[in-house]
């Protein structure tokens, strides 16, 4: 049942989403960061959980990865994702599934990403999906995730572009495994609607460590920067100083 609203929201808005450069907030605010932690990928075997249009896959592909498998519940996302494949012949294959059963096989992926796949699971999905990355990433593969940050709806309440979710007078802990409704603004005006299941920062540390990984994470809180307000300052200024989103790193 989540799931089908999951599905419909994305399948609803498919074509809104696709993009042929930067244009939505996160794709200057938390992207980038994500392709950096990626690092060199050339020749990596890659999944993108949550792939949405494709837009992550396609840049880690001229990136110089050697494949990559683009997994997503929504068909409409795909069908814009493998139409542009088709197009572009960059060696994507793309297919409609769902993040908490991956069908690949244990220990074939050298990198896996899921950005803002997340804030779409409850706790216990999280869990979930993180064991069946653990289980087909290769030992010493990486996992690379991007959620809203945690604190971000405390601190921004009101409704406005370029970012916000209905949180209300919620609380921090109170709302914990709770889904709210967002939005996400684009450069172009487009307004995107996301969603949220408000997890605590420990939340997403103990789902890492009881799906099997045992080091240590690399986090980074992101947010707008000196460079976006040079960019577009009327854009990006109502978010600046705050924490928009995390970004996790961490090994097998
Ligand atoms: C905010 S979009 C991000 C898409 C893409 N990762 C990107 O960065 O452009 C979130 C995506 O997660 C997908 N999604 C949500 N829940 C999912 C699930 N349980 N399994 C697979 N995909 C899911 C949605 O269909 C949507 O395409």
């Amino acid at each position: 049942m989540k799931n089908n609203q999951t599905r419909k929201i994305y399948d609803d808005n498919a074509s809104s989403w696709e993009r042929h450069q930067p244009n939505s907030l996160s794709d200057f605010t938390g992207r980038p960061k994500i392709f950096e932690l990626c690092g060199d990928v050339s020749g990596l075997n890659i999944l993108d959980i949550g792939c949405g249009e494709g837009y992550c896959s396609r840049t880690l592909m001229t990136q110089g990865a050697e494949h990559i498998e683009g997994i997503d519940i929504s068909p409409m996302m795909i069908k814009i994702a493998g139409d542009r494949e088709e197009k572009d012949k960059l060696g994507i294959n793309y297919q409609t599934g769902d993040v908490q059963d991956l069908p690949y096989s244990d220990s074939t992926f050298d990198l896996v990403i899921g950005v803002f796949v997340y804030n779409y699971l409850h706790i216990k999905e999280t869990m979930k999906s993180m064991k069946e990355v653990y289980r087909v990433l290769k030992n010493g593969g990486r996992f690379i995730f991007a959620v809203p940050h945690p604190a971000f709806p405390q601190i921004k309440k009101e409704k406005k572009s370029p970012f916000f979710f209905d949180f209300g007078n919620s609380g921090y802990f109170t709302s914990r495994d709770t889904r709210y409704h967002g939005k996400i603004f684009c450069r172009d005006g487009k307004e995107l609607p996301v969603q949220m299941v408000h997890k605590l920062l420990s939340d997403y540390i103990k789902c890492l460590q009881e799906s099997g990984f045992n080091s240590l994470p690399e986090m980074h809180e992101l947010g707008v920067c000196k460079e976006h307000l040079v960019l577009d300052e009327l854009f990006f200024k109502p978010v600046y100083d705050i924490p928009l989103h995390l970004a996790i790193a961490i090994n097998k």
